[in-house]
């Protein structure tokens, strides 16, 4: 079975190192997005997966074959970059079926005109052609198939692509931010698109984007990278209930988890500017405690907060307020029937579940907790 496995992997240019010893695994037929923000080396892993540059260190192993030393033809991958990289002077038909025809036509069969003369070579073709047609198809592409990549647009462009990338029936598929030249709409339907061409295609799918959105929104799991390294690899489920690191937490997830310094005593009771906030950690001194907006909610006991301003959002409510202690800024995502009686000036108490209330210590990895009764906030 097909996936890909990366081991160790380590890269400097020059004296500046990019990737620190980055090990992950896409499981055969699985989507895995790799997500972190720009400059974080994400392109240069995608790089070295593929063959086009070379890592100081580590292994690269696709469809259970150590790739590390095979030249990028050899590899077995199709890769979807930003740019599309079209012929402009073959049509689309043409740009389909290049890897088709570099692999199955010799030299001479793929001549235009003399090709077609040779016995076997119209065979081939009509094969070829059936396959193009196969996968432009679920991509919307057969009325576009005579026209050239300059009388497309760019979200057509980027099918083609895809389409390209799709006819190799490739042990893996390598996409880095193939979407971000489109604009929204047509960035959202495309997702959809590509989610649908990997199940089709059940390969191994490594896709990187800068979008936390877009990763949540697509991935079997998602790999979160900063700075050279890989900081989690789980469901988007977990990684935005129970990020394992503080900037995880920080990274994933808009508008952005609200963070507050709070401190532990020797006991693990945690209390935030002073108060009891109703948890008991394992572990003791500065810690920071995180709330996901919606985890926030007026209450009768809680964080006391002056409201700034409301944002209404349709289906929701933004309330933006300040930790009255320490000036901390929070926001909470509540119904948008709360408006009613919340007005900016005004004080209100912020109350959360214990359960929904993330810990990190002073190196930003996780600390577990769990409620301690009887304090505030409830
Ligand atoms: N060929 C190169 N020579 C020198 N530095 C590079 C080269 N390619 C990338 N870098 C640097 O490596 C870092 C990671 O780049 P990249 O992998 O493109 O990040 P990302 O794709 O996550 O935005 C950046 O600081 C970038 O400037
Ligand atoms: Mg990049």
């Amino acid at each position: 079975m097909a996936g890909i496995t990366i081991t160790g992997v380590v890269k400097g240019f020059g004296a500046t190192p990019v990737l620190r010893g980055v090990s992950l695994a896409v499981e055969p037929g699985e989507f895995v997005a790799l997500v972190g923000p720009s400059g974080c080396g994400k392109t240069t892993l995608m790089r070295i997966i593929a063959g086009i540059e070379t890592a100081d260190a580590g292994e690269i192993v696709i469809n259970e074959r150590a790739v590390t030393r095979l030249r990028p033809a050899e590899r077995d991958i199709a890769m979807v970059f930003q740019s599309y990289a079209l012929y402009p002077h073959l049509t689309v038909r043409e740009n389909i079926a290049v890897p088709l025809a570099m692999r199955r036509l010799s030299v001479l069969e793929r001549l235009p005109l003399l090709g077609r003369l040779l016995p076997g070579a119209r065979r081939k073709r009509a094969s070829i052609g059936d396959e193009v047609r196969r996968a432009a198809a679920p991509l919307g592409l057969e009325p576009l198939l005579d026209r050239r990549p300059g009388q497309l647009s760019g979200g057509q462009r980027q099918r083609v692509a895809l389409a390209r990338a799709v006819v190799r029936r490739p042990a893996a598929f390598l996409m880095d931010e193939p979407l971000s030249n489109l604009d929204a709409a047509l960035r959202v339907q495309t997702r959809r698109e590509i989610v649908d061409i990997h199940r089709a295609a059940g390969v191994a799918t490594l896709y990187v984007t800068h979008d936390q959105a877009e990763a949540l929104t697509m991935a079997d799991k998602v790999a979160v990278m900063m700075g050279g390294e890989l900081l989690q690899v789980a469901t988007p489920e977990a990684i935005y209930a129970d990020p394992a690191d503080l900037r995880v937490a920080g990274f994933i997830g808009s508008p952005r988890i609200n963070t507050l310094a709070a401190e532990a005593d020797a006991e693990g009771r945690v209390r935030v500017a002073g108060v009891p906030a109703g948890l008991r950690a394992e572990a003791c001194g500065a810690l920071t405690l995180a709330l996901r907006p919606e985890a926030l909610r007026p209450a009768a006991k809680g964080l006391p907060v002056a409201i700034e301003h409301l944002e209404f959002l349709g289906d929701g409510l933004l309330l933006h307020a300040r930790h009255v202690p320490d000036g901390a800024a929070l926001v909470a995502r509540l119904e948008p029937e709360a408006r009613e009686g919340l007005q900016p000036g005004a004080a209100l108490r912020l109350g959360f579940a214990p359960g929904r209330a993330l810990l990190f210590g002073a190196d930003g990895r996780r600390v577990a907790a769990r409620a301690d009764a009887g304090l505030v906030p409830a």
